[in-house]
């Protein structure tokens, strides 16, 4: 018999007969009835309804995500305008009419999808996740559900077809986010994080909107997103608040919608904020926002596939007065210490509102591209380090397990000589940018062992001079 990854937790707890109905029906039928529940769907019940697969299935549709490590994420929308945060129609509590300010005259006009594609790739990034629609409910693509969209405005164009061929025709995996959050649609109704919550009597608000409605129009604008721009790679469904003022998995009919993505696009890779991570099988990475885990981090006690995502400084839109930037280290940071743990970096670009990435955008993703055109083999395949390889003070370990070689990233540059403990196991060192020898001396062969009592059996030698790279890397052949 086959194990699923659904059916690791729940041996024997659903019939292959509900599996194949739900397949066949469209899980859509049987989630909406759990929706309309007062209480939230079992996890049991709704692993019942998502697609099944073994975990060589599972590992076999992640793997290239795993290899590529470095995406980079956009999110680009009517909030370019403003420019002060993506959620600022919430901030501001802002009406649908008061915002159609930035619908009427919305015009990127110096939006060119070849050049962000080939900054992307420049910078050394292998996936791209681009916000087909955000919180605001602005689609950037030619949807036939609504006129709340990009060709509606003077830009008049389809967005997302472009970004999709631009991106792709540079060998970029190409992904897209779908906001679950909907501050315009007719239908959603009021919660808690909704612009006008506190503004307007909920009732009143609510009367005549209808959420089945409004999942019906995900499940079109999915089917839409899946099904015109060829081979999607990544989908991200963003965000669940479950909760008595909120909106979870039975508000947005999540089995339907994951089992939806998996059907139109069997090898596509979807984030873990439908509210299933209690599901088995229902979340492909864990998504920490904004900082890097110390620690590899888990899922019902496993280490799990996971993604940090980041911005360089905090909002996620076009932020034109947001002063707190990243630095080029930090943002280097954040990619070597998600790799070291054994996950990705996707971080964030927001486009201003004439279509370009600006120039403090362009200055950290050049900040990558110099250090990636050298050090790339330290990120792409790579993992944590094999436990037994302690990281000497001040650095950072990645790992190849198929080559063998282990990356010492420097965060601070040694004086003179660096302690190590698996000095037996290297062949042969170099820095990774110059490829010139770093010499190893075993205990015993030269180097200073007054720390000796440390656990360490060699010392690495470094010129005195800090190598011309941000965070140098000393790249080891281990025997
Ligand atoms: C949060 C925010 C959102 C952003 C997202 C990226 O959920 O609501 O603005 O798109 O994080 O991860």
């Amino acid at each position: 018999m086959i194990t699923s990854r659904n059916d690791r937790y729940f041996k024997g707890g659903f019939s292959g007969l509900m599996i194949a109905a739900a397949l066949f029906f469209g899980a859509s039928a049987f989630s909406t009835a759990l929706a309309n529940g007062t209480t939230k769907s079992k996890p049991e019940e709704i692993a019942k309804l998502i697609p099944h697969e073994t975990e060589e299935q599972y590992n076999a549709r992640m793997s290239w995500w795993i290899h590529d490590r470095f995406g980079m994420f956009i999110h680009f929308g009517l909030y370019a305008a403003p420019a002060r945060h993506e959620w600022v129609k919430k901030t501001e509590n802002l009406d649908n009419k008061t915002y159609d300010r930035y619908f009427t005259d919305y015009n990127p006009d110096l939006f060119d999808a070849k050049e962000w594609a080939k900054t992307a790739k420049r910078a050394g990034m292998k996936y791209c996740v681009l916000t087909a629609k955000h919180h605001e409910g602005f689609c950037m693509f030619d949807s036939k559900f609504t006129d709340y969209k990009i060709t509606k405005t003077p830009f008049g164009r389809d967005l997302v077809k472009e970004y999709v061929e631009a991106f792709r025709a540079e060998g970029i995996k190409v992904g897209f986010y779908y906001s679950l959050i909907d501050w315009h649609h007719p239908d959603f109704t009021l919660d808690s994080l909704h612009p006008q919550w506190g503004k307007v009597d909920r009732e009143t608000f609510d009367k005549g909107r209808d959420m089945a409605r409004y999942r019906r129009y995900m499940l079109d604008q999915v089917t839409e997103l899946l099904t015109n721009y060829g081979r999607i790679d990544i989908i991200w469904f963003d965000f669940s608040y479950p909760g008595e003022n909120g909106k979870g998995r039975d508000d947005w009919d999540s089995a339907a919608i994951y089992t939806l993505a998996r059907k139109l696009q069997p090898h596509i890779i979807i984030d873990n904020r439908l509210d299933l991570n209690d599901v088995p099988g229902g979340t492909d990475f864990i998504t920490p926002e904004q900082y890097n885990p110390s620690t590899w981090p888990k899922l019902d006690g496993r280490k799990y596939a996971w993604e940090t995502c980041q911005t360089f400084s905090g909002s996620w839109g076009y932020s034109r007065d947001e002063m707190n930037w990243k630095s080029a280290k930090q943002t280097l940071y954040s990619l070597i210490a998600a790799v070291a743990h054994g996950g990705n970096l996707i971080m964030n670009v927001g486009p201003t509102a004439r279509g370009e990435f600006d120039a403090r955008a362009k200055a950290r993703l050049d900040d990558y591209a110099k250090w990636m055109h050298a050090n790339s083999r330290a990120i792409y395949g790579c993992t944590e380090a094999p436990e037994k390889y302690r990281a000497p003070e001040g650095t950072l370990l990645t790992w190849n397990p198929e080559t063998k070689r282990l990356y010492i990233h420097f965060l601070f540059y040694p004086a003179g000589q660096l302690g190590i403990n698996f000095g037996k196991d290297i062949r042969y060192a170099q820095f990774l940018h110059d490829a010139s020898e770093v010499k190893v001396a075993l205990a015993g062969q030269g180097g200073s062992f007054c720390d000796n009592e440390s656990g360490f059996d060699a010392h690495l030698f470094f010129p005195a001079v800090h190598p011309p790279v941000e965070i140098p890397v000393i790249e080891c052949m281990m025997k």
